[in-house]
């Protein structure tokens, strides 16, 4: 049985730009989205990845994987995110990968977002709020993610691709995206926030029951 994660991933073939690379992200919405892309991948020639284990799977299915510093810019970056408001501003990294996705999304003409009704919300902030930081800064981000009224927690055990720690921040009021995103990524010591406002999702492909919703920014 297709799945809402599914029908969205598959929705998004629909965005692809023959003969132009694409970037692709990470996690189980994105999973489905690499399977359906393996029977096109005639007509990409290669794509670019977010994280280590999209890698594996784009390879495994015959898909290459390109540096980005060869390639530029990217037509299109299909992606999943943990919560997406109206205005397509997004709260990822649930699982560690946001600094190469902020990257890849940076980098894409159109950021196309992939995921399931349970991640639509009228305000970001019920999902804790991951930010990547240095190992050696991490007690010194924590308190300065406390002075702006959060409450950071580290995620044990978890080392990013970029072999740095990563605190989900629980607690915030995320009433402004664009300005609490350039706050954190000011603290000395944090790599990246998972909060993708500056650089919003330009489409949102919502997988319901037995439809998908287009939302565009
Ligand atoms: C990984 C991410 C994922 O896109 C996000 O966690 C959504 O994952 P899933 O598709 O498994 O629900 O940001 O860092």
């Amino acid at each position: 049985m297709t799945s809402a994660k599914q029908r969205a991933a598959e929705a998004a073939l629909a965005y692809l730009k023959p003969d132009t690379v694409l970037g692709v992200g990470t996690g189980s919405t994105v999973n489905f989205f690499i399977d359906a892309l393996a029977a096109h991948r005639d007509r990409i020639p290669g794509a670019v990845s977010s994280s280590n284990a999209s890698t594996e799977r784009l390879k495994a299915l015959g898909i290459p994987v390109l540096d980005l510093n060869d390639v530029g810019r990217i037509s299109i970056y299909v992606d999943g995110a943990d919560e997406a408001d109206p205005g397509l501003h997004l709260i990822k990294g649930g699982g560690a990968a946001l600094t190469r996705e902020k990257i890849v999304a940076a980098c894409a003409d159109t950021f196309v977002c992939i995921a399931d009704a349970s991640k639509q919300v009228k305000a970001l902030g019920r999902f804790p709020l991951p930010v990547e930081v240095i190992p050696m800064a991490r007690r010194f981000v924590a308190a300065a993610l406390r002075a702006l009224g959060g409450d950071p927690r580290w995620r044990e055990g978890v080392v990013t691709d970029n072999g740095n720690d990563i605190l989900d921040v629980h607690g915030l009021a995320i009433t402004d995206p664009v300005g609490l995103e350039t706050q954190i990524n000011q603290i000395t010591g944090v790599v990246t926030v998972g909060l993708f406002a500056a650089r919003r999702a330009d489409v949102l492909l919502i997988g319901g029951e037995d439809e998908v919703l287009t939302l565009t920014a």
